[in-house]
């Protein structure tokens, strides 16, 4: 359904789609070490919960190469590990490599951590094949129909056809797809900048709006379904999210619109209870007060910069997974789609 990828394990180093170039240019970096790796995660060279997670799966398989002992092996592992906080994904990736290296005779470790890191990635792009389909049975059979996005959950936020973009392009496989409404997704443009160019890469009808035009566009036009991502969903199907999902899934419950969150079982944290556990990072002022580095605001004014947000389950009508949709009060669902992920 696309021949768009965020990043290539080339045998010797993780290429990455330099994102923040996006759409101006195409251009890809060569990270040859963990720390690379993390510092491309921060930078956010390569974003998106799942996507993230694979770019640190290699990156655990370059730090099991370069260190020189088991401290420093750790210490690489840690670095991956707090690249990001929010999304569960990226944590959890390097465990998995962690722990088959563990596993493995010492002198496999290398060949286990490979291994583990295909695994990951080739998981997830089944995962999003699974989630399209299901995602796309949710909304019946019919006419075509509008659904209205949130940031970028594409292929370049993971390694398959995306999660709720990849909902989107399997309604486009069916002849389902009458529009796709994206919204910008301020400060970092995701909707606007990469969103907007993986639809017109791949030929899928997009219109986009500026995030406060939600509200018109939820108001004015017959919008099937919100469909957004998320990067870490709590046992209670609280969902974190990009910045200005929580807005969207007001707008949609009081427009009587569904709201469904297409995301992996990688994505499910059972170990923290509700969305007031999770941590939301905060990002630097300069996002909000520059666009594309031109000021936009006082170069002084203080500045809260949350790069995600939180959105009740009272609000989702449905999450969807590789395994299955979980539906209200979600607790029970979640538990037994995601239960087999370790905490
Ligand atoms: O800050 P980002 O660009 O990494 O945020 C990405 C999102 O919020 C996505 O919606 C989420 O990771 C799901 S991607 C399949």
């Amino acid at each position: 359904m696309t021949n768009i990828r965020a990043l290539e394990w080339d045998g010797e180093a993780l290429l990455l789609l330099d994102q923040r170039q996006l759409p101006a240019r195409t251009a890809w970096i060569r990270c040859a070490t963990a720390g690379e790796v993390a510092s491309a995660i921060a930078s956010l060279v390569v974003r998106g919960a799942p996507a993230i997670g694979a770019a640190a799966a290699w990156g655990a398989v370059l730090a099991s190469r370069t260190a020189t002992d088991d401290a420093e092996l750790g210490e690489q592992l840690e670095t991956l590990r707090s690249a990001r906080p929010t999304a569960v994904n990226l944590r959890r990736a390097v465990d998995r490599v962690e722990a088959a290296m563990a596993a493995a005779p010492r002198d496999r470790r290398l060949q286990a951590a490979l291994a583990e890191a295909r695994a990951i990635e080739s998981e997830d792009a089944d995962a999003c094949r699974a989630m399209a389909r299901l995602g796309a049975d949710l909304l019946g059979g019919g006419p075509p129909v509008e659904v209205l996005t949130h940031c970028n959950t594409g292929a370049l936020a993971t390694a398959g056809v995306g999660t709720a973009l990849g909902v989107v392009r399997e309604l486009a496989a069916r002849g389902r797809l009458e529009r796709l409404w994206a919204c910008e997704a301020r400060p970092v443009l995701q909707g606007a900048r990469l969103t907007a160019w993986e639809a017109l890469q791949d030929g899928l009808p997009i219109t986009l709006v500026v995030d406060s035009a939600a509200a018109t566009v939820l108001a004015s036009r017959p919008i099937a379904a919100v469909l957004v991502g998320a990067d870490r969903i709590a046992a209670d199907g609280s969902v974190a999210n990009k910045i200005g999902t929580h807005p969207l899934a007001v707008l949609a419950a009081r427009h009587g619109v569904p709201f469904h969150v297409v995301a992996p079982t990688s994505t499910v944290d059972l170990s923290v209870p509700g969305g007031d556990a999770i941590p939301v990072e905060e990002r630097d002022g300069d996002e909000v007060r520059r666009v594309r580095g031109v000021l936009v605001a006082p170069e002084d004014v203080a500045v809260f910069n949350p790069a995600f947000d939180v959105t009740p389950p009272d609000l989702v009508t449905a999450i969807v997974t590789e395994r299955g949709v979980a539906r209200p009060p979600f607790r029970e669902d979640l538990a037994r789609l995601a239960g087999g992920e370790s905490a």
